[in-house]
Order: C-alpha cells, then structure tokens, then sequence
C-alpha cells in the first residue's frame, strides 16, 4: 500500500484529494472541523466508511481546538462540530455512526480535564480507522467463500482503499480472491456522473494488478448475456433493518439486470453501514448533488445551456435482489430482518466482551 486516503498527520487530517485521480496524487492537510466537513462535501474524501473517519478526526480537531481550561465549553465546541459534520453528506450512516461514537466517548464522566478530552478523542478516532482496516479485511475473508475459483466480477463506484480508511469492502473482495490466487476479472462500470469506478477503481485495480476493463454504466447487461458475469459485488451507505440497500447511483438497475440474468448480486459492508433503526429503504434521505455534475464533464458543458437535471447520489436496491450482505460477522441471507439482525448482535456482543476485557487489563 503507497497511499492513505485518511490519516493524523502532524496533528491534522490529511487526506487524499479524490477529486485529483487518476492525474495527480495531492494530499490536503486540514486543521479544523469546518474545513473537514466541507472535505466531505466537496468529497475530497468519500465513501462510507472513509467519511465516517474523516469526522471522527473532525471531532479531534475540535477538541484540540477547545480552551484549555473549560471542559464545559470544549463538550459544547464537540457538540457543534458533530452537528455541522453529520450535516455534511445525509446518506452513508458511517458518518454519523462515527460521530455518535465519538459523543459517547467524549461524555464519559471520567473525563475530567479538557487535555483527557483531547486525548480521548484523538484515540477514539484512531481506534476507529484501525478498525475499519480490520474489518474490511475480515469482510473480503469470509466472502472467500461465494466467490468461484475463476470469477468475472461486475464492480459499481469505487469501494476500495479510497472508500474505506484500508483495504476496501466489495473491492476489498476482489483484491483478496486475487490475493489469494483465484482468478478475477473485473467489469468495471465507470459510474456517472462522478466517474468513481472510471477514475478510482480503475487506479486501485491497476496497482493491485488485478485485470480488468471499464464500461459504461448501461453495458452491464451487454456483458451479462455476451460474456458471462459470475457475480456483482458493490458497497452500501445504509442498509435498512429488512436489507434495502443504498448506494451509488446505478446499483438499483444493476441489480435489476443481474436478477434477469440469474448472476447472484452481493453487498459487502461492514456491519456499522446497518441502520437497523429503519425498517425499509423508504427512510433513507437520498442525497442530490450539484447540477453540474451531471451538465459538465471536467469543464465542458454537455448539456444546453439552462437544461435542467436531477442529480440523486444514490439510489436503493430492494431487498429481494439481494443474494447476500457480506459483513466482517458473516454473510447475512434472506430473510434479511433476521440475518441481519443476528449479525448486529453478534458484533455488539463481541464489541461488549472486548470492552469489558479493556476494562479488566
Ligand atoms: O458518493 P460516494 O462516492 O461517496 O459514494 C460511494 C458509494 O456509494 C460506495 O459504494 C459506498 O460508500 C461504499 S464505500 C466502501
């Protein structure tokens, strides 16, 4: 690995400038939370899991930022950048999971001094980019075992090391089946309008050595009847208590493509994507982004002028074309409103045994 998309350096963030790729490689040092949220926006930084890290060291910031001798104000400064940070992008639930983890950790009444909350919160947000590392990799482990020993793989957006703080979730899945010697071969959809899979995927693939080819969005099903597909795996922002699934732009009609194709059709998450608190993907607020994202392709128009567009970010898979969510506790089956919540406890439970072995040390 030659690269971080999220990283404390220098007691700031630095990030990897996503918007750059594949021509240059710039990374962008940030000293407050404003500044990370508009990174977030701007997705200088994106997908899930990198954006729920990227707050988490947001909330650091901010408690290095509080006075020094003011516990109280420094909760409250906490407090506003959790608020402006949650607000930044409303539909991967990473970000606000990590946001409420590091309010959890800040109210603790053990915490008495404003130096124990900067301290606690800088190592809570570093517990939680080491986890996510761990877990991606233990997601792609126990996907192993759907994926054949020869596998053409259709991959929307970008859910690599990009996405995630290390490793990646669905790419993540590819890159250990080709690590571990199977042989893959990826149909990479360039995803419009941001060009993820076109710009990033391809960049990450290139440097793992996997092989592949970009294709444009709408050719999946081509490839399907012509090729031949073994499997789709793609990332999640939100997965609803009954397994509705959002994400990219294009996944839904991916998955409606792959279901007429009989090709199975995974999502591979880790399991703090799940918003069990939801029952169905109706609740998810689908995040609708900048016109010119879709009239302007670098800085040519390709739209005429006063053309109007709807730009949704993401879009949500029903349950029923789901084979399987790949989490780093297991692969959850249909029905999902029981697999999935099986899964969640067995993470809470294994979270609750870890913490009360800290506790014990
Ligand atoms: O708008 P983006 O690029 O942040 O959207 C990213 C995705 O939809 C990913 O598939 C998802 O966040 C999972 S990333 C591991």
């Amino acid at each position: 690995m030659t690269f971080h998309s999220v990283a404390w350096v220098d007691n700031g963030l630095r990030l990897l400038d996503q918007r750059a790729l594949p021509q240059r490689l710039v990374y962008n040092d940030y000293h407050s939370y404003h500044e990370v949220a508009q990174a977030i926006r701007e997705m200088v930084v994106r997908g899930a899991p990198a954006i729920g890290a990227a707050a988490a060291f947001g909330m650091a910031l901010a408690a290095a930022a509080a006075p020094e001798d003011d516990p109280e104000q420094a909760l409250a400064l906490v407090g506003e950048a959790a608020a402006v940070l949650k607000a930044a992008r409303p539909t991967a639930v990473n970000l606000s999971w990590a946001v409420e983890r590091m309010l959890r950790r800040l109210h603790d009444p053990a915490l008495v001094s404003v130096a124990d909350l900067r301290q606690a919160a800088l190592a809570e947000a570093q517990a939680i980019a080491a986890e996510d590392v761990r877990i991606n990799r233990q997601i792609a482990v126990n996907a192993l075992s759907v994926v054949p020993d020869e596998a053409v793989f259709i991959h929307h957006c970008n859910t690599g090391s990009l996405a995630t703080v290390d490793y990646g979730t669905a790419l993540g899945v590819i890159r250990m089946a080709h690590e571990r010697g199977k042989k893959v071969f990826v149909l990479v959809d360039e995803t419009r309008p941001r060009l993820q899979g076109a710009r990033l995927t391809a960049w990450e693939l290139q440097r793992y050595g996997v092989p592949f080819k970009v294709i444009v969005d709408s050719a999946s099903g081509h490839f399907m009847r012509t090729l031949g597909v073994d499997l789709c795996v793609v990332g999640a922002d939100r997965i609803a208590a009954n397994g509705d699934t959002a994400n990219k732009i294009g996944t839904y009609n991916l998955a409606i493509v792959a279901h007429e194709h009989g090709v199975p059709f995974y999502v591979a998450a880790p399991t703090t994507t799940l918003d069990l608190s939801i029952p169905d993907g109706s609740h998810i607020e689908i995040e609708e982004r900048p016109a010119r994202e879709i009239t302007h392709v670098g800085d040519c128009a390709i739209t005429p002028a006063g053309a109007e567009v709807a730009n949704p970010a993401f879009d949500v898979t029903p349950a029923r074309y789901i084979t399987g969510i790949l989490t780093e506790a297991g692969i959850a089956y249909p029905p999902f409103a029981t697999s999935l919540a099986r899964l969640l406890a067995l993470t809470q439970e294994a979270g609750a045994q870890k913490e009360a072995g800290g506790r014990r040390d």
